[in-house]
């Protein structure tokens, strides 16, 4: 199939409207609890629909959005995420990963994906002859949300009002780069970008039809294969690793 070049901006942002519902879910009481040093008032009230874009700077590079997000309070997970992770790379990447949100390590790190899911991803392109360093990797949420259980932290899926306030990020990040291929890891970066009833499941390996990038594409998170069944672990490695080689071949 041939890939038509497309002019951007504008792109066209799907289906980020949140309902009252979701923006009051706010899991993570338990880390809350801990950043809050044990003070609980307002905890578990998130109801205001806050967003990213007030606080994007005027100059559109990737240095400038980086030291803007650092100071972003457009959702409420800045409140127990340590830093802004934000996207990692070059303005002339031709290739773009965008994967869900920052884990464990990324957040003391301050570094996408550089934990287990980032190792895993690593293999994975060198596999499909990718050199991370010509690739811009970031993430649909640029803050860690998880819940303490015990001394661990544990990732919780950030909510669809998360994933919406965060989105201008995204959004400035393809912008400034305009990768020739998108790719989306997992189902919160593909649903934030393609709307939510893309299943990545049933579309991965394909050409997705959008005004993003050149070419876009979506397969599952290299989280998914860590955490599924260690006797087809192989397998999905490997499809995974199809799965960029597909996206390569598109460059
Ligand atoms: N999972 C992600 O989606 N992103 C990271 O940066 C790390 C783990
Ligand atoms: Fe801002 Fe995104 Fe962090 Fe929310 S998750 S505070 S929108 S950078």
């Amino acid at each position: 199939m041939s890939v038509q070049p497309q002019v951007k901006p504008p792109f066209s942002r799907t289906d980020t409207k949140q309902s009252e519902a979701e923006s009051g879910s706010y899991p993570p009481v338990e880390g809350f609890l801990m950043a809050l040093g044990g003070h609980t008032q307002g905890v578990g009230r998130t109801n205001e629909a806050g967003s990213a874009a007030d606080f994007l700077p005027e100059e559109r590079s990737l240095s400038a959005l980086k030291e803007a997000a650092a100071g972003c309070r457009g959702c409420r997970l800045w409140e127990i995420g340590t830093q802004t992770v934000f996207g990692e790379g070059t303005e002339t990447s031709r290739l773009m990963l965008v994967g869900e949100q920052p884990g464990d390590q990324e957040d003391r790190a301050g570094r996408p994906f550089v934990g287990p899911a980032g190792r895993l991803l690593d293999q994975a392109l060198e596999e499909a002859g990718i050199d991370r360093a010509d690739t811009y990797v970031t993430n649909a949420v640029k803050h860690f949300k998880w819940q303490a259980r015990g001394k661990r932290r544990i990732h919780q899926k950030p909510s669809w009002a998360e994933t919406a306030a965060c989105q201008p990020w995204l959004e400035a990040e393809l912008q400034v780069v305009q990768p020739q291929v998108l790719v989306l890891l997992g189902a919160v970066a593909a649903q934030s970008l393609l709307g939510r009833q893309f299943r990545v499941t049933q579309n991965r390996r394909q050409l997705v039809e959008s005004d993003l990038a050149p070419a876009v594409t979506a397969t599952i998170h290299p989280s998914a294969i860590l955490r599924g069944d260690p006797e087809r672990r192989k397998e999905e490695l490997a499809a995974f690793v199809g799965d960029l080689r597909f996206a390569a071949a598109l460059i």
